[in-house]
């Protein structure tokens, strides 16, 4: 790369991302999110961990096959099974990349069971396998912020000697500041021969809330790679947020005078997408895509945007794709419009689909009056999620609730067989889960029920986010509704429909991503 000041994004979404506990995507979500990265114009997309299961290496073969522009990365351990695997799934890509690591600091090493010597030596041959396959090979040495400094320059120039082309210096705990961080940086490309003919990445993690300034602070010290994700979603605290550093970049080019590949017009459709298919909401206050980002309650702050935006705003909405949301749609709305209005918003629907939603507008329509923009999201995350071909199917449903005590009586069909259940519960949430559970017994646990209202109004439609753990495999179902409790249901058979097909996946502990990193 000539252009020094262009700074690559790479997106860990499918990766990093779908590790975090019961955000689990399904094989056509991560399709999906993949051509959207691509088209916004991400330059490496981390698809996966192909060793990992049958299932993340499928995902990583189709992207790999689809990607239009974006590097196609896959990530492995240390061994050569993980990298042959990796290689695999990734030499689809008109430009693959295999991404290998390992952890470096005392506390890693001593997982490994590897001496300093013996892990300088598992680096060589490593990364030598990688290059082998590919011209491309990114190395990352898991916690480096926290390796002695002299041992992660041998590490770093070990890795370069095998032929790595891009070193990631990772800070897997979040647990560095940005001076750290820059001088890290600084320091390697200071001090190890070859610094120079390699591209430098920086992976933050948030346990600190720092992500995005450790990330830039990086790049000021010379990195060009910046590893996130959509939302920052990720384990913990989460990664570095794609659209944190990319509008910083982009607002504050008077101090960082640097470039990236992003189309930041796409940012808000994806936001939402990743939002809903990952069961993860995105918290009010958040900076760039969050729901208050550019709401301006105060009676100061109104005036003064009104009379010169500049007093308080310092990007725009339309600049992260953010349109006026005025009223959308109503029940006199034709499929054309529906479709039309889809498109602005980001989904560009084949026809059964269309006809799918079609019918559920209609429906929404019949029982609220106004359908902004976020209905129309949270309807189609509601066909997404929960669809007719699915094992279990919420039939019909009746509660009764109120202080004389509380009742559900439901129908529901189990691989096509009507059943049905009344039961009491604590509640009208508790009453229909218990009733859920008399028709399908299961040992699942409940770790979060979680409502959001979509707009505002007693008539808005309620999304409901489920996570479920079984044998450590964890999943989230999701849906909406203008009725709560059904949207309630929904979500929580959703939850279990995507358990059944992890459990018939991936034995329980065949399931690398809930285990360490052993090597
Ligand atoms: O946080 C981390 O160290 C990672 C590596 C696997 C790159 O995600
Ligand atoms: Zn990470």
């Amino acid at each position: 790369m000539t252009d020094n000041t262009r700074v690559l994004i790479f997106d860990t979404t499918l990766r990093d991302g779908e590790q975090s506990p019961g955000a689990t995507m399904t094989h056509d979500e991560k399709l999906e999110i993949a051509q959207a990265l691509d088209e916004m114009g991400v330059d490496i997309i981390e698809a996966g961990f192909p060793i990992a299961s049958e299932g993340d290496f499928e995902a990583v073969s189709d992207i790999a096959r689809n990607a239009k522009n974006s590097v196609i990365c896959g990530l492995s351990r240390a061994n050569l099974k993980d990298i042959d695997r990796c290689w695999e799934a990734v030499k689809h890509a008109r430009r693959p990349r295999i991404h290998t690591f390992i952890g470096t600091s005392p506390s890693h090493r001593g997982i490994t069971n590897l001496d300093q010597d013996q892990m300088i030596e598992r680096i060589y041959q490593t990364v030598t396998h990688a290059r082998n396959y590919c011209e491309d090979v990114q190395w990352s040495a898991m916690d480096a912020i926290r390796t002695e400094r002299d041992y992660l320059c041998r590490v770093v120039e070990t890795a370069i000697k095998a032929g790595a082309t891009t070193i990631n210096i990772p800070d897997t705990v979040g647990y560095t500041l940005p001076q750290e961080s820059a001088e890290i940086i600084r320091m390697l490309l200071e001090r190890v021969p070859g610094a120079d003919r390699i591209i430098f990445a920086t992976h933050c993690h948030n346990d600190l809330g720092m992500a995005t300034a450790n990330a830039l602070a990086a790049v000021s010290a010379g990195a060009r790679q910046i590893e996130c994700t959509i939302n920052g979603l990720g384990e913990r605290a989460g990664n570095t947020a794609l659209e944190e550093v990319v509008m910083a970049i982009k607002v504050r080019r008077d101090l960082m005078p640097y470039t990236t590949g992003i189309d930041t017009t796409k940012i808000m459709n994806l936001s939402r997408r990743v939002s809903q298919v990952s069961g993860f909401p995105v918290q009010f206050n958040k900076a760039v895509v969050g729901k208050n980002a550019f709401l301006h309650e105060s009676g100061i702050h109104q005036d003064g945007v009104l009379k010169n935006v500049e007093t308080f705003e310092i990007m725009k909405p339309a600049d992260i794709g953010l349109t006026e949301t005025n009223i959308a749609m109503g029940k006199h709305s034709g499929r054309a419009a529906l479709r039309s209005k889809l498109s602005d918003l980001g989904f560009d629907l084949a026809d059964n689909q269309l006809n799918d939603v079609f019918v559920r507008f209609k429906a929404l329509a019949d029982r609220k009056k106004e359908i902004y923009d976020e209905d129309l999201v949270a309807l189609i995350s509601d066909s997404t999620a929960n669809t007719d071909s699915d094992y279990l199917q919420v039939k019909w449903l009746r509660v009764v609730c109120g202080s004389d005590g509380q009742e559900a009586e439901l129908k529901m069909t189990v691989d096509g067989v009507e059943k049905s259940a009344r039961v009491p519960g604590d509640g009208p949430v508790d009453a229909c889960f218990k009733a859920v559970k008399a028709i399908y017994p299961t040992n699942a646990r409940l770790k979060v029920y979680q409502v959001q209202a979509v707009t505002q109004g007693t008539d808005a439609q309620a999304t409901v986010s489920v996570r479920l753990e079984e044998d450590g495999r964890i999943v989230t179902g999701s849906a909406a509704d203008t009725d709560t409790i059904l949207a309630s249901v929904k979500a929580y058979v959703g939850a279990l429909n995507r358990l059944r097909v992890r459990s018939q996946k991936t034995a329980p502990d065949a399931d690398m991503k809930t285990v360490s990193y052993k090597i």
